[in-house]
């Protein structure tokens, strides 16, 4: 069980820290990603743990669903390279299906990995996560613990709304990761709330529990006509940084590595876990990783312990560094010839532009400019330090932006795929390009 004691002792040895007492691992402020474990080649894993370390994230929270010879693999090769790289894992099981209904149908699995050195501890504790798992009872998660030992449960209850008293019926956990960090459709064009996480945030505060705070840019799928749906991504990941770094969890997940279905991949996706399905559509072509240009300075920041983004920089050495993102498709579109047709929700999508900008101490006189085809959609002055910035009136053509000194280009980019009103395929997938010196 987590227990307020530890948390004390935690806070005693971070002070200490700054005395030269430096602390036996990184469980203060721990950053993970969430990874979605399909059949993924022993060199795509050692990739995804190097470019994760590049990125300053601790841990993958591999999301485990079936006994299958491929998902068996992979979480061999992930634990195997991630002890020659230094890299850590845990598991989050995927409880929302018909597979893995009670923690006894994992607990054996669980116990063979959780001695390895590199299971992912906090204050020396196991992690164990889950997606969905609402209806396990209090005994089964007790069974659990005394199947394995003492491991840290932190589940994401989607489809639980937070209550101030959800402790008092889930007492069996040691804290909660709200999955939620998207607006829900129905709650129309809004910014990523920050709800669900302060209600969940001070019930695990007042019952000494631990909360999990998700980051993710936007969710679109289109797998079939029962998988079709569109949650906001504007006014998302650009806001959500600094809601993490104001409201302070105990930790944070990125929503996600490669989850290549829901569009909201922040890693790599590798061709061998998604051929042969619907998925490739809309991801072919949408390489995500443009968001590398932020995340680093955003962890940097985050395990300082900011409380805001404006000290984010940036990493690369540059005067500015950035990323920006847009649906291809204008919301208008005819993309009548798609069986699955438009997703849900998109009606509440906007036809925009919007990024992130970081700027270098001290630099003034910046501006960022955003061209869609000939037509320049806005121009706005940059601060150093952190900056957003949306521009609507989206319109058919090639999107670039620019940050500009004056007439001088700073940096510049245009996305590789122009911005269409007709398509054979309803493709809200975003297009996410980087702004790299
Ligand atoms: C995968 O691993 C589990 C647990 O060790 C085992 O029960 C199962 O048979 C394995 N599946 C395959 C197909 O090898
Ligand atoms: C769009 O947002 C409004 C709330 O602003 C909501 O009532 C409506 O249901 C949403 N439209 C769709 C199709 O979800
Ligand atoms: C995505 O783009 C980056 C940067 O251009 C590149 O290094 C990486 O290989 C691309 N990923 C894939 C899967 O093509």
């Amino acid at each position: 069980m987590y227990r307020s004691a530890s948390l004390l002792a935690w806070i005693s040895l971070g002070a200490g820290a700054l005395a030269g007492l430096v602390p036996k691992a990184t469980t203060n402020k721990p950053v993970f990603a969430h990874y979605m474990v399909g059949g993924v080649l022993t060199e795509h894993c050692r990739q995804d743990i190097v470019d994760a370390q590049s990125l300053g994230i601790d841990a993958f929270a591999i999301n485990y669903d079936q006994y299958a010879w491929w998902s068996n693999n992979t979480v061999n090769y992930l634990f195997d390279h991630a002890d020659e790289l230094g890299f850590k894992i845990f598991f989050s099981f995927d409880m929302s299906g018909d597979y893995f209904a009670t923690p006894s149908e994992y607990s054996q699995f669980l116990g063979d990995y959780i001695a390895r050195d590199s299971y992912y501890t906090y204050n020396d504790v196991p992690l164990v996560s889950t997606f969905g798992g609402e209806s396990v009872t209090t005994d089964e998660w007790k069974d659990l613990r005394s199947a394995v030992g003492d491991i840290l449960i932190v589940p994401s209850f989607y489809q639980t709304p937070p209550s101030a008293t959800f402790f008092d019926e889930y007492s069996e956990l040691d804290g909660i990761f709200n999955w939620n960090s998207w607006p829900q459709i129905a709650e129309g064009k809004v910014y990523v709330p920050t709800a669900e996480d302060k209600t969940f945030q001070s019930a695990a505060q007042s019952s000494g529990k631990l909360f999990m705070m998700g980051v993710s840019p936007l969710q679109f799928k289109h797998m079939n006509t029962d998988n079709n749906w569109y949650r906001r991504g504007e006014r998302n990941l650009e806001y959500r940084l600094g809601q993490v770094l104001s409201l302070q969890p105990d930790m944070i997940e990125l929503q996600t590595w490669n989850d290549a279905g829901e569009s909201h991949y922040m890693g790599n996706f590798w061709p061998e876990v998604i051929t042969g399905d619907a998925i490739p559509a809309y991801t072919d072509g949408y390489n995500h990783t443009g968001y590398w240009e932020i995340l680093p300075s955003f962890i940097q920041a985050w395990k300082r312990g900011d409380t805001t983004t404006a000290n984010m920089v940036p990493t690369n050495g540059a005067t500015a560094q950035g990323v920006f993102w847009h649906h291809t498709l204008l919301t208008t579109a005819d993309c009548s010839s798609d069986q699955i047709g438009k997703p849900a929700g998109i009606e509440n999508a906007s036809n925009a532009v919007q990024g992130i900008i970081l700027v270098k101490e001290g630099q003034t006189g910046l501006t960022v400019s955003v061209w869609s085809g000939s037509t320049l959609l806005g121009t706005k002055k940059l601060v150093a330090g952190f900056n957003r910035f949306v521009f609507t009136k989206m319109t058919t053509g090639t999107v670039t932006a620019q940050v500009l000194n004056g007439e001088d280009v700073v940096v510049g980019a245009s996305g590789p795929l122009a911005v269409v009103d007709t398509a054979s395929v309803c493709n809200y997938n975003f297009q996410v390009v980087a702004l790299s010196a």
